[in-house]
């Protein structure tokens, strides 16, 4: 009698979670972005909904349709991302941050579209704001979750990021490993907890990975409850 859409652990929280790429703008017809197809973070967004979680997604331009039961939130910059998470943070419980957020935007936004010119071109790039940083800093009772993609000391890279952001878990992919990374259905990815634990994961649809992630943040919040 009891199907597993009665299953609902997260029933009462709020999730925010934000994915994709961000677009930063050059020119009205140029942009800076990268390969974030989206696919973690909703699958992340859907899963959590599934399990009760009130989710609102924060997305960066993808081709994906909105998960059921999630309030989605579209956005183009770095900036615009880091202003509609703000706006959400202080009545959030879990932030998840699947995005691949650009760490550089032009210094200058063209308003006309930009013309060859003899000589090189050489576009000025400042950086944007950590928004994950940022949270850090601010958190009260939220846990917050990073995602690192690495190509290289994966574990050294993650685990400085845990520490620096002052997360509460991070997921650490290496994308340049079979089955990992940001464009297919599948990820290979070892979680690092602020407690020290440990968990790595076989590679496994992202689907999989996302309710491998859930389970372990209701396990990192039990245990802690704060
Ligand atoms: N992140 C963020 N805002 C930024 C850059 C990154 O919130 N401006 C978040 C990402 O969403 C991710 C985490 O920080 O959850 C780690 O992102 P990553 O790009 O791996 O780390 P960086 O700190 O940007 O370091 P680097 O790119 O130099 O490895
Ligand atoms: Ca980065």
């Amino acid at each position: 009698f009891f199907s597993n859409e009665l299953y609902q652990p997260l029933k009462g929280k709020q999730f925010l979670i934000t994915a994709g790429p961000t677009q930063e703008k050059i020119d009205p017809v140029r942009y800076i972005t990268n390969h974030s197809s989206g696919k973690m973070g909703y699958q992340i967004a859907e899963a959590a909904a599934g399990l009760g979680a009130e989710v609102t997604l924060i997305s960066g331009p993808t081709q994906l349709a909105t998960p059921k039961g999630v309030t989605r939130i579209n956005v183009d910059s770095a900036q615009d991302m880091y202003e509609a998470v703000m706006e959400h943070f202080a009545s959030t419980d879990v932030v998840v941050k699947t995005a691949a957020v650009a760490d550089y935007r032009p210094k200058v936004v063209h308003a006309e579209k930009m013309k060859k010119k003899p000589g090189d071109a050489v576009i000025e790039l400042e950086r944007t704001t950590d928004i994950l940083a940022t949270l850090g800093e601010l958190k009260k009772h939220q846990t917050l979750v990073g995602f690192a993609a690495e190509t290289e000391k994966v574990e050294e890279y993650a685990k400085g990021k845990l520490e620096r952001k002052n997360l509460d878990l991070i997921v650490a992919n290496n994308i340049t490993e079979a089955g990992a990374g940001f464009k297919g259905d599948t990820n290979k990815v070892t979680i690092y907890k602020k407690n020290g634990e440990t968990i790595e994961l076989p590679i496994m649809t992202k689907r999989d990975v996302a309710e491998q992630l859930l389970a372990e943040i209701i396990n990192y919040e039990q245990g802690n409850s704060r």
